[in-house]
Order: C-alpha cells, then structure tokens, then sequence
C-alpha cells in the first residue's frame, strides 16, 4: 500500500530501502504508536528503538510532561491570528540558557532553519558563496551541483572534508571576498579536532563570512547547547531542531543580534512558524532536559552501549570493522551486505538498530534497555544462517 507515496515514504530515511535495504514480509515498513523506547508496528509487533526519530526525540515517545505540554497548547488552539506570548517567552528562555542566541526566530524543519540562517549570512554580508561540511537537508542551497532538480547556480558552492584543517583552510581562502557563509555539522562519524575549530573559526572572522554551527542533531543531545556548549565555540549563527521539542516540528536559527538583524531586511516567514503546539512542547522539552539532567544521561548511557559495541567488534572481528561516532550518537561499522543483514536480524529480534548514522538513545534507554540490547546484536551477529 505505498503507491500513493512515491518512495514508499515523505522521509527518504525511514524507507525499507534505507533501513533493512529492502523490504521483506516480516520486518517492519510502518508503524502506529511509539512509547519511551519502545515502537509498535503495522501488525502489531513490538521493538525496542535506537532510530528514535532520526534523532528527533531524546526524552523517549510520548513523554508526559512534553505530552501534556501538547494537549495543552491544542486546547488552546493551537495557532491564530497573532504571534503568541510563548514565543517571545520560549525566545526569552533559549537565549537566556544558551547567551550565544542573542535573538532567533522559529521554523518547522531543520532544513527551513538552515535555509534561514545562509539567507540572514548572505543578507548581512552582501555576499553569495557558501561553504557547508556535513548533511544540512534536502533544499536546493545545500545540494551538490548535478543534484536533479537543483539550477546550477543554486547549489553549493564547495564542502569542506570533516576534520581536514588544510583543505578547509584552503577552500575558505580561495572563496575569499564572495564567501558569505561556512556551514558544519559539529559531529561527522566522530569528535571535530580542535586544530579543525579554531581554523573554521579563525578563517571566517579573516574573510568576514558568517560561521554557522548547525546543531540540529547535535542542540539538546551533547548538552542542551549542543556542541556549542561542550566545546565552548563560538559561533555566529546556530541551528537547532530535531531534539528541541522531542519530535515536535520545530527549528530555530538564532545567534548574533546583528546578524540576525539582517533577517528582517530580506523575506523569511511562514504560516505556521508560530503555531505554539510545538513551541509548548519545546518548552516542557526544555524543562525536562535540565531536571533530569537529560545530556548527562545520554552521555552515561551511550557511554554503555558503545563499550558494549566495541566488545562485539572486538569478537566479530571478521563482520564488524570498528565502532563509529560518540556515545549519543554511534553505530557498527561494517560492509553494507553485513550491515543490512544485522539490521533485518536484529529487526526480527524486536530491536530497531541503524547499520549506519546513527543510533541514539534517548531518557527512557536505561542500563536493563542497553544490556538486552547488546545481548540482541550479539545473537544477530553470530546468527549465519
Ligand atoms: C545536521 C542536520 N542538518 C539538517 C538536517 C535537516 O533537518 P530536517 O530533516 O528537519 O529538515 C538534518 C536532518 O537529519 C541534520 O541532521
């Protein structure tokens, strides 16, 4: 039943193709309810999830003080005529937590927030050229020249290689005085060097480009401000989404005063920016984050899931190459034809494991979740049937 959706899905990353490599009867195509780690299938079938929305939720499903946040803001209508008083006071709260966010605005989708934030830098600086490193979603700005559908003109100018100081430097350079912005994903499969930051950091401040760190799977996750927190940088504009609101359609650029200033001498809205379902959720979010010292969490209980994945590398030497990424966001490295068959073992043992970037866990993933969990993948992997 997917002929009316061409790609089986609106979201290329939760396609059979992209979970299992393909679709096969008995693994999972769609589900009907999610509840702290836990997922229920189109017949049924119940797994234990580290997909967690692509990231999107880091409280667990349906949590209830984020759920009664919802109800709340849908019984009281859910968007209207004029802006609501919680956007100014969500506004208030996020740059009074993290004061690199001296003002924002809110979008719906990570990719929309980003596409806001290069706009604002080629408003503020006159200039068109940008350069990004990592995934910044699927708008035509962040595609590579050749991309079907995207006018040559509009696509990016160049990416920088994750961690390649001389490259980087080298491209930034090159751009010079058409450089309007450098985009990067503070994590790529791994920790960012401190040589890579302060080179992207130096080198835009020398040309006069905007620095945008986009946070979006990173703010909320790391530490409520993202890498941006824990590494103490120090950007021109941020991007926050997914996380934000636990799974509630909700981004946001925000940074500089005077940069972002810029948005407003050129167009950036839309109707349902200011909807307050998703702003209640993100403020309920919020609250949770730092009551329950959720990042903290995260870092302790990825922290047990990655050792455990190491020690399976360590005894599947022949299927698994090694371990990628950080505790709250990893996964196994291995050859495609074994990724894919770990995940549809793995599947058909109630668990929901991405064979690549990433896995997360989330405020319901506890110590009893990631032991069974690794348990799983050790009977998954040793299965050669
Ligand atoms: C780092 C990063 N930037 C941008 C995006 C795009 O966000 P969205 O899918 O909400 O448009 C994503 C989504 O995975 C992302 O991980």
């Amino acid at each position: 039943m997917s002929d009316r959706i061409p790609g089986f899905t609106s979201t290329g990353s939760k396609r059979p193709a992209a979970l299992f490599g393909d679709s096969a009867p008995d693994l999972p195509a769609r589900m009907v309810s999610a509840r702290g780690a836990e997922v229920w299938d189109a017949r049924g079938n119940r797994y234990t999830d580290y997909i967690m929305a692509l990231g999107a939720v880091a409280l667990g499903y349906a949590h209830p003080a984020v759920t009664r946040a919802v109800a709340g803001a849908a019984e009281a209508g859910v968007v209207g005529p004029l802006p609501p008083v919680l956007e100014d006071e969500l506004a208030h709260i996020i740059s009074g937590r993290l004061p690199w966010i001296e003002s924002l605005r809110f979008l719906k989708t990570g990719a929309e927030a980003m596409a806001a934030a290069v706009r604002i830098a080629r408003a503020h600086t006159g200039r068109s050229d940008v350069l990004g490193s990592g995934y910044h979603g699927w708008l035509d700005w962040a595609q590579a020249a050749g991309t079907p559908g995207v006018p040559a003109g509009a696509a990016i100018s160049g990416t920088l290689p994750f961690n390649d100081v001389e490259r980087g430097r080298a491209a930034i350079r090159a751009a010079g005085d058409r450089l309007a912005a450098v985009a990067f994903e503070p994590i790529v499969l791994g920790e960012p060097d401190g040589d890579w930051l302060r080179m992207l950091r130096e080198e835009t401040h020398r040309t006069g480009a905007v620095l945008i760190i986009d946070e979006i799977k990173t703010g909320c996750r790391l530490a409520v401000g993202g890498a941006t927190e824990r590494y103490g940088l120090e950007p021109d504009l941020v991007v926050l989404g997914k996380a934000i609101a636990n799974g509630l359609p909700l981004a946001l650029v925000g940074g500089r005063a005077d940069v972002m200033q810029a948005g407003t001498r050129t167009w950036i809205s839309s109707t349902l920016a200011t909807e307050f379902v998703s702003l209640a959720a993100c403020r309920a979010t919020l609250e949770v984050m730092e009551q329950s010292k959720v990042p903290a969490h995260l870092g302790r209980i990825g922290g047990r899931l990655m050792g455990g994945l190491r020690d399976l590398a360590a005894r599947h030497t022949g299927l698994v190459r090694g371990v990628a990424g950080i505790p709250e966001m990893c996964f196994l490295e291995m050859d495609e034809a074994d990724g894919i068959r770990l995940a549809r073992g793995a599947a058909r043992r109630g668990l929901l494991f991405k064979r690549s970037a990433y896995n997360f866990v989330s405020l319901a993933h506890d110590e009893r979740v990631v032991d069974t969990t690794l348990a799983t993948l050790e009977d998954a992997l040793s299965d050669r049937g």
